[in-house]
């Protein structure tokens, strides 16, 4: 793919993040239509979801006819020029209110994550990187917060119901005994943002999935942030543990969590 062709996608996909933004925020401003369900438990899914999918899987399609697209929601397959979704993250908050939660779409090209797009419309933040590019929150450059020291670090810790309670109590002992000051707000997307853009200084998860990080990966990279090798394995289809944090940190949690 030529360096064009590479920014032609990262400028069309901004305008459609931002487009899906807005059918997001109409739904999330009336309550009453959200069509609130559960998947499983604490496994949030509203009408929304399904709608800011659907368009953003309408529009790429039309926009990159060769290029494939894996949703939270629909699922799909990996190619060498692969659309990771998430068309809500931070489903949960979002049902009931809460304006923390973003649309992600990320770019893998040639399995390396190369573009990232987030926008959290109820926080009007859109974070946007390209690899090589450097990161922005809007439109400004973004980095992570350089800290050092693990006792004033903070630490956001994020959760699902597919870690279990033993593992998650025990991450939160073993950073809380070093130090860290910890943290859960909901979205794990926005929750790597934060690291990029030094509001926090790490994000660690037992399991996330592809979706849910895919877009974020870049921006923590572009910041200067350490990423775990996420993608590794089965990571696009499976998920696997998301370590990222300011470099100085890296060993460190890396032992705390373990997770490299
Ligand atoms: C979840 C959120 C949550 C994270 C979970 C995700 P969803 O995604 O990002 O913060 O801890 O692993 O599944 O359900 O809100 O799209
Ligand atoms: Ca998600």
């Amino acid at each position: 793919m030529t360096p064009a062709e590479l920014l032609l996608r990262r400028y069309a996909v901004q305008g459609l993040v931002a487009e899906a933004g807005r059918i997001a925020l109409d739904y999330f401003s009336r309550k009453e239509s959200l069509g609130v369900t559960m998947k499983g438990a604490q496994d949030w899914l509203t009408v929304a979801d399904g709608a800011v999918e659907d368009f953003l899987r309408a529009r790429l399609a039309a926009l990159f006819p060769g290029d494939t697209v894996i949703g939270e929601e629909g699922g799909g397959d990996p190619s060498n020029a692969v659309w990771i979704i998430d068309p809500i993250d931070g489903t949960a908050n979002f049902a009931r209110g809460d304006r923390n939660w973003c649309i992600s779409v990320g770019f893998l090209l040639d399995y390396k994550p190369t573009i990232g797009i987030v926008a959290a419309p109820a926080l009007d933040e859109l974070y946007v990187a390209q690899r090589g590019q450097g990161a922005t929150l809007n439109g400004q450059k973004i980095a992570v917060s350089g800290t050092d020291d693990i006792r004033r670090a903070s630490i956001e810790l994020g959760w699902s119901a597919r870690t279990p309670p033993q593992r998650y109590l025990e991450l939160i002992g073993r950073a809380n005994a070093a130090g860290c000051s910890i943290k859960r707000s909901g979205s794990g997307t926005l929750g790597l943002c934060n690291v990029a853009n030094g509001r926090t200084d790490a994000y660690a998860e037992p399991h996330i999935n592809a979706w849910d990080v895919a877009a974020a990966i870049v921006i923590v990279d572009e910041a200067g942030g350490w990423v775990n090798d996420f993608f590794a394995g089965d990571g696009i289809s499976k998920g696997n543990p998301i370590l990222c944090c300011t470099p100085a940190l890296a060993s460190q949690l890396s032992d705390i969590t373990g997770i490299a």
